[in-house]
């Protein structure tokens, strides 16, 4: 599918989503795995942003021709769960600068409310690494692509990055966004009666951040 990228399904990759998804997995282990599947996320995210050529020369004296980053970059976490990118993020680029799009799911309706928005003044000029673990019904990331197109952020700018998503959820995004790349770690098949995927993994904020008893 046109500007989808999913993870390649490696043995390594297959295990950990396998420790993550363990409803017996203990919590550090889940903040452990879950990071280093999001790191893989992050690093296949950098391969779309766009590079032009640089020539440097070697301690030999020889010349490498090779290639440097184009253009800006900042970092939009969904908040709560998005936060849980935000590491990943920095450990590659450093000083990044990030926003924060808070969005809730009613736990009801699973409708997402936008609570607060606070993102970079210059956003419109910069790519934009979207972040959010969870894409089920893809409600809560088209809102987040409201936002950054009402602060002039083009569609072709963003990158979303997602943990597990859904046919679904990406369907109802790329109707929505036809532009933005979404860079995905695992397709789930389906969504129950409460709109969480399955086989999922549960509420990844809550199992993150420990709010889930
Ligand atoms: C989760 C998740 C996404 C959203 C996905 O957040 O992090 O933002 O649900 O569901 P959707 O595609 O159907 O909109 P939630 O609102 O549960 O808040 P949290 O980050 O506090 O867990
Ligand atoms: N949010 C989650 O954290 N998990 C789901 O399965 C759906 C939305």
């Amino acid at each position: 599918m046109q500007n989808l990228t999913i993870l390649p399904y490696t043995p390594q990759l297959k295990a950990l989503f396998t420790i993550i998804r363990n409803k017996d997995t203990k919590r550090y282990e889940f903040i452990f795995y879950s990071e280093r599947i999001i790191r893989l996320l992050i690093e296949e995210a950098l391969n779309h942003l766009p590079t032009q050529e640089k020539i440097v020369t070697t301690p030999t004296g020889a010349k490498f021709t090779g290639s440097e980053f184009l253009g800006k970059l900042c970092a939009v976490p969904i908040v709560r769960a998005g936060e849980s990118m935000e590491k990943a993020v920095r450990e590659v680029c450093r000083a990044i600068r990030i926003g924060k799009i808070l969005i809730q799911r009613d736990e009801e309706t699973a409708l997402p409310e936008l609570i607060y928005e606070k993102l970079p003044e210059d956003i419109s000029k910069r790519h934009v690494l979207l972040l959010d673990p969870m894409l089920a019904t893809g409600g809560s990331v088209c809102k987040a692509i409201d936002v950054l197109k009402e602060h002039g952020v083009s569609e072709e700018k963003i990158i979303f990055v997602n943990l597990i998503s859904t046919p679904k959820g990406i369907e109802t995004f790329q109707r929505y966004a036809p532009g933005t790349k979404i860079i995905t770690g695992f397709i789930d098949p389906e969504l129950d009666s409460r709109a969480y995927i399955i086989p999922g993994l549960g509420d990844f904020g809550d199992l993150y951040f420990g709010t889930q008893f």
